[in-house]
């Protein structure tokens, strides 16, 4: 089983070129099959959960192209089966994109309940609710979802909670309904936004992305594009916590700044010097840490996605902090993990209460998910010693070549596969 192996205790020094969102690429790929032209994705990342979704696409039928590792043609006019198969599904949430795509363009679909990382209850009644709200008929029967219409007719929908799959979801729907549909209390995340950007530019007619009122103004049919998927935030954060982690100095490449502003204000406020500029962001730690509060939120708050990243960090920092998780009740597997290395974290609730410490060690450890795993990646290099990391196969779904980027910054990690290569790399590195 593959591992990362760590000798941690380098700044991290340099810069990286930060790749496109995994989460809006996933929905654009799934959109991508709402028309039956020819449609072109680039800037798509080359990680495990998108190349299961091109699978899944293309099982169903649709010609799936690999023009090269960033860009990918699909043609939706060979789909030949509304009925998704579990193999995919059981491997990615997003896959339940597929039921809004094949609901919208074909009036049926048929798709598993979604798995995916294990962060928490991660129910999709929003999204049924909203497809419901559309004229659709959906039932759940031996684990699947069955969603059909004679028409889809446009409708108003209010969002309970502010749910980024949802909102697409239901967004990708109504482009195809008739008539005229408003989404409340929509998501706002870029993802969101480039999602919506992307069916616009194959002919639908969305307003407010960006926004908490989504509306839809639903076409016949949907045409040909070229798209450039929007970079990824929560790559680009990860890369700026390891930054403050190691006190390095990294100069961030093909990023949007204003998505990172929840992330770049936490960091100043710990200490860290960060420096925008149109399409790059250097951020540098000089010295230890400060402690924080920090909650995660909807955006424009603190990413969900990014509450491990920054706890880790916050473990290195001189005081107390207390990091609130707000939108996932799962999300602190990590702390068990961290508390091997010599971090004193104590969770209560959907609390976690930090005590920072000067040093953590390496130590053998596993990811739980996605974007624990990141975190713990940033532990090791942050820490004296060796750390061994099981499971990478989570942080492979979301970060694509995470290993070389980080050592093109000058950490000691390595990609392993066998107990005998980490002995190896203890030697070569010791
Ligand atoms: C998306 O998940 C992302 N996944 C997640 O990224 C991310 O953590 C999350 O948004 C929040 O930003 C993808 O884009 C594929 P939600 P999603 O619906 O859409 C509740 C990563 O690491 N809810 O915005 O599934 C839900 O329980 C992943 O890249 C309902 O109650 O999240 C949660 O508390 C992990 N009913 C809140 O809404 C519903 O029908 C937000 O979830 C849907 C959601």
């Amino acid at each position: 089983m593959d591992k990362y192996v760590i000798r941690g205790g380098n700044p991290l020094v340099g810069e990286v070129e930060i790749g496109g969102a995994k989460n809006a690429a996933l929905a654009i790929l799934t959109a991508a099959i709402m028309t039956d032209e020819t449609v072109v994705v680039d800037n798509i990342p080359d990680v495990s959960d998108i190349n299961v979704l091109l699978e899944a696409i293309s099982v169903i039928g649709a010609t799936v192209d690999r023009v090269d590792r960033h860009t990918v043609r699909i043609n939706g006019s060979t789909i030949g089966s509304v009925s998704v198969d579990y193999e995919f599904i059981k491997k990615i949430r997003a896959s339940y994109y597929l039921l809004g795509a094949l609901l919208g363009k074909y009036k049926r679909a048929e798709v598993p309940l979604p798995g995916g990382c294990n962060i928490g209850s991660r129910p999709i009644d929003l999204h049924l609710k909203g497809f419901r709200a559309l004229g659709a008929t959906v039932t759940i029967r031996n684990g699947v979802i069955y969603a059909s219409a004679d028409d889809l007719h446009g409708a108003h929908i209010f969002l309970d909670t502010v749910s980024v799959g949802a909102t697409i979801n239901i967004m990708m729907a109504a482009a195809m309904a008739q008539g005229k549909t408003v989404i409340e209390n929509a998501a706002r995340e870029p993802h969101v936004v480039d999602a919506a950007n992307f069916l616009n530019s194959m002919g639908a007619n969305i307003k407010g992305a960006g926004t908490d009122v989504i509306r839809v103004r639903g076409v016949e049919s949907l045409h040909r594009t070229s798209y450039t998927v929007v970079p990824d935030m929560i790559e680009a954060g990860t890369f700026m916590f390891a930054a403050a982690a190691t006190r390095g100095d990294i100069l961030m490449k093909n990023v949007i700044p204003k998505h990172l502003e929840a992330m770049t204000a936490k960091l100043v406020e710990i200490g860290c010097q960060v420096e925008e500029f149109d399409d790059a962001v250097r951020i540098s730690a000089k010295s230890r840490l400060g402690k924080t509060h920090v909650k995660t939120l909807p955006y424009p708050g603190f990413p969900t996605d990014m509450q491990p990243q920054i706890g880790v960090a916050l473990c290195l920092a001189r005081g107390t902090s207390i990091v609130t998780e707000s939108i996932f009740e799962n999300r602190f597997k990590y702390v068990d993990e961290l508390a091997r290395m010599g971090a004193t974290i104590k969770v209560e609730g959907n609390t976690a209460i930090i005590d920072g410490t000067e040093t953590l060690t390496g130590a053998r450890i596993s990811a739980p998910d996605l974007r624990a795993g990141a975190a713990l990646v940033i532990a090791g290099l942050a820490a004296e010693g060796v750390t061994v990391i099981d499971d990478i196969v989570y942080i492979l779904r979301g970060y694509e070549d995470f290993d070389k980027k980080l050592r093109d910054l000058g950490a000691e990690i390595e990609l392993v596969s066998d107990e005998r290569e980490v002995q190896k790399f203890r030697l070569r590195t010791g």
